[in-house]
């Protein structure tokens, strides 16, 4: 890692802006209400920390995480899940918070198994969206920021597990 070259693509700063913005509209959609709020683990574990402390509305937490078999950082079509959530999300509202939308394989697998057991609603936020490289059809109800192809790092996002501390978004260079 400290030998990639990378270069900033969204500073601290811009990501905070950015969110409060995204809270907010939440804030409104659901206003009134009460949210279940499943991030996907581990990647959206910073972003979900940071939206949910900007939400004007009170909301329970879960995580799932998924494993996607396959070559290294690409998914493939064969995603199952590693941790299921613990809280029943019958009659809810639901809202799945993941780090960033690629091919669209992960987060319509984690949508149609969520559907089966009867939420309220079920949206989902992203905090990126590579919208150009989807293998399936899927429309994220709100996205932070939408990147072109190229592989991005930092605020919970890895490369082979490192640099998801950093807290920009970084693009890797070559
Ligand atoms: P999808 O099923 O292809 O949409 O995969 C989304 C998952 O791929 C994300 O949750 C990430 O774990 C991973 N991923 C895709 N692109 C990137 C990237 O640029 N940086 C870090 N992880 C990525």
């Amino acid at each position: 890692m400290k030998s990639m070259k990378k270069e900033v693509l969204f500073s601290k700063e811009v990501i905070s802006g950015r969110i409060r913005s995204l809270a907010d509209e939440i804030s409104r959609d659901y206003a009134g209400g009460e949210l279940i709020v499943i991030g996907v683990l581990k990647g959206a574990f910073i972003f979900m920390a940071d939206l949910i402390r900007s939400l004007q509305i009170p909301c329970m937490v879960d995580f799932a995480q998924l494993a996607s078999y396959g070559s290294g950082s690409v998914s493939s079509g064969n995603v199952a899940i590693k941790k299921d959530i613990g809280l029943p999300i019958a009659g809810k509202d639901v809202l799945i918070v993941e780090d960033i939308v690629d091919t669209g394989l992960t987060l319509s697998f984690l949508v149609k198994t969520l559907k089966e057991r009867s939420p309220r609603s079920l949206k989902v936020c992203v905090f990126l969206d590579k919208k150009m490289r989807r293998k399936v059809p899927f429309t994220a109800d709100y996205t932070g920021f939408t990147i072109d192809d190229g592989f991005v790092v930092g605020y919970g996002l890895d490369f082979n597990e490192q640099a998801r501390f950093l807290p920009d978004v970084y693009v890797i260079k070559e």
